[in-house]
């Protein structure tokens, strides 16, 4: 299959569009066009349509402290009671909220008066053991009902949450638990991953062994596997024993519209991750809207959204957007790859999933194996409950779009391609499934009422089918409102001066000179995609160079991969002469396990190359375009003359 075979256009199948919330291109016209008559009229309508407020708000947009935007700040409300009190005041209190598939396959259901009896229990344990509102409480949880009820539960008593991804390392943990001050930890004795228990609470005790930890007074910990694990009396405490002890009943914290729902710290071009601040109204509202018009989710609808909770795609898809509509969603434990290749497919016939939502990555991967054994073909299941398929995180390139559409949805299901960010909160570029003309690899138009542009380095626009820098040009709801603890790195990195007031988005752009359709062409600054995961280059590379004994210097350039979008790749610099063969391997696997140590398995590069230099200008400075090309093996055919060792560039060329 090519990539560059001619482009196919896909129209709303008719019995889709016929009842879709967002129902034909017209509606999604008429939807821009009432953003566009009355901005602050057509977000405060939908506010008021879609989230429950203790007080209603009067103001809608306040830009008097650009760029830190406020929205609906005079409103109350509180996001756990919208996502579980209402719905069973609607009467969905015996609705199936979560369904828990476990990396072996045993299932778990609980229902929404279930879930607010669990969460309503912790978030009295976490009251008793004195988290208050504002307080910042650690998540580093496996795939669990328990991650949900812990984010919940902060939701409910207006503690900020800060989820950290189980696949980061005890460095990471502890980076992210000292930026935050967090005052608790809730985390599992283990988790379960591919048939293999792997650790969490033991990553936590090293994490708070180390310096700049001394915030943390609680470890709550689920026990999930019952693996053997060292506890800290006086510091540790059971989930399941905290809240056997708790009362259900848990007056919802009633908190302003700008209160900050989370923290999820995500990778930058230059230093540490920084942690991106999320409002609460806002948000919410961003989240429920989204989940209803990208998805055009509906009672009956079972919706799959893979991604973990420690990424803003399992915050706003999984935690909180369909539970706020009153869905029925599945939360799955383990690896799409085990036991075997097929089980996303066996999922979804297991739960008759009606809307899949995945990453590229997972979809290139398991074409592959499909494509290698019948058995774990889409083909060997019966996949016919499906109505709306996703992708998200990375571009989804046409040949891995079409297999998507022809063998995962039958040739009948729309696949929604939806850009947006960490600090975005929800989708900003996407189809809208019963409105929008398909093409495959193109986010296609902004989510109504979001101002997608592309601009040039002085903010102007540019024409269609001219590359330029994606910005958006109003505020809206759920955009991030600070970068914690650091309100000027916030201005620098999202609303540059030159660039007319605009929200930076970090990513390259390029309009159909026809439809005016977007196309995402890739980060414009050092932020690497690799699987969906965010990575900066410098990260790697402070990683890198804080293994003092071997390492001088690193540099780290990402290049395309068929399978993971893009992979990184490290030129290093070490501090005893450039190994070569087997010594080289056997460094290069030491870094790696380093950079996992570090920040995570994640980060490890994938190639690593040696020389006695790096390629510098005269004036020292690292020329990271010539490490690209040699990344990807090409010729250099760049001008070398500002070059002060022009020899390196044949050694670093050489792989190992
Ligand atoms: C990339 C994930 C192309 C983009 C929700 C963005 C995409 C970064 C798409 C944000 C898409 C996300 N097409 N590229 N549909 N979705 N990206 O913060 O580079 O983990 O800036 O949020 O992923 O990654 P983040």
């Amino acid at each position: 299959m090519s990539d560059t075979a001619e482009t196919k256009l896909y129209e709303p199948p008719a019995a889709l569009a016929g009842q879709a919330h967002v129902s034909g291109r017209a509606a999604y016209d008429k939807l821009v066009a009432e953003a566009e008559a009355d901005y602050e009229g057509y977000w405060a309508r939908l506010a008021r349509e879609l989230v429950t407020w203790k007080t209603p708000f009067t103001q809608v947009l306040d830009q008097s402290d650009a760029p830190f935007f406020k929205w609906f700040a005079d409103g109350t409300l509180n996001v756990s009671y919208n996502c579980l009190d209402r719905n069973i005041e609607r009467g969905l209190g015996d609705k199936t909220a979560i369904v828990f598939e476990a990396d072996d396959g045993a299932v778990t259901k609980v229902t929404y008066s279930e879930l607010l009896a669990r969460v309503g229990k912790l978030a009295n344990a976490l009251k008793a053991r004195g988290v208050k509102k504002g307080d910042r409480v650690v998540i580093y949880m496996p795939m669990s009902i328990e991650g949900v009820v812990a984010m919940q539960a902060c939701a409910r008593i207006g503690a900020t949450h800060s989820v950290v991804f189980g696949g980061f390392s005890a460095q990471s943990l502890r980076d992210r638990i000292e930026d935050a001050g967090a005052v608790m930890v809730i985390t599992a004795d283990e988790q379960a991953r591919g048939g293999k228990h792997l650790p969490l609470k033991s990553i936590v005790d090293e994490a708070l062994a180390m310096p700049g930890t001394g915030s943390i007074k609680d470890v709550i910990v689920y026990k999930r596997t019952g693996g053997n694990i060292a506890w800290k009396d006086g510091r540790d405490l059971w989930l399941h024993e905290l809240s056997a002890a708790a009362p259900e009943h848990c007056e919802p914290e009633w908190v302003g519209a700008e209160h900050p729902l989370f923290l999820l710290y995500t990778s930058g071009s230059t230093g540490k991750p920084k942690g991106v601040q999320h409002s609460t109204g806002g948000y919410l509202l961003h989240a429920a809207l989204t989940t209803k018009w990208t998805f055009d989710l509906k009672p009956d609808d079972v919706f799959w959204c893979t991604a973990d909770i420690g990424w803003v795609t399992g915050h706003t898809y999984i935690t909180y957007g369909p539970l706020a509509l009153g869905g029925t969603e599945i939360v799955f434990e383990g690896v799409p790859t085990y036991p075997d290749a097929g089980r996303f497919w066996k999922m979804i016939e297991r739960h008759k999933v009606t809307i899949f939502y995945t990453a590229p990555t997972a979809i290139r991967s398991l074409i592959k194996a499909a494509e290698a054994n019948d058995a774990v073909h889409p083909k060997s299941f019966d996949l016919s409950s499906l109505r709306i398929l996703g992708s998200v995180g990375e571009p989804i390139n046409p040949a891995a779009w079409e297999w998507y559409h022809l063998h995962v949805g039958g040739g009948r299901c729309p696949i929604v391609d939806t850009f947006w960010q960490t600090e975005t909160g929800g989708h900003m570029i996407t189809p809208l499934p019963g409105a929008t003309t398909l093409v495959p690899g193109s986010c296609t138009l902004p989510f109504p009422g979001i101002t997608a542009a592309i601009v040039d380095e002085t903010g102007n626009d540019v024409p269609n089918g001219q590359g330029g820098i994606l910005v958006v040009k109003k505020p809206w709801p759920s955009m991030i409102r600070t970068i914690y603890g650091d309100p000027e790195r916030f201005k620098k990195s999202y609303y540059p001066p030159e660039l007319k007031g605009y929200y930076l988005a970090g990513d390259g752009a390029i309009r159909d000179e026809k439809t005016g359709y977007f196309t995402i062409t890739g980060r414009i600054d050092d932020v690497l995609n690799v699987s969906g995961h965010r990575m900066g280059t410098m990260e790697i590379e402070s990683a890198l160079v804080s293994c003092t004994d071997l390492v001088a210097e690193a540099a780290v350039v990402g290049r395309p991969d068929e399978t993971t979008g893009e992979a990184i790749c490290a030129f290093v610099v070490l501090k005893r002469p450039r190994p070569t063969g087997d010594e080289a391997k056997a460094i290069a696997k030491q870094l790696r396990d380093w950079v996992g140590k570090e920040i995570g398995p994640i980060a490890k590069p994938k190639d690593i190359r040696f020389g006695d230099n790096l390629p510098k200008t005269r004036s020292g400075k690292i020329m990271r375009r010539l490490l690209r090309s040699l990344a990807k093996g090409e010729a250099i055919t760049q001008d070398t003359s500002t070059l002060e060792n022009p020899a390196i560039l044949d050694q670093l060329a050489q792989t190992n």
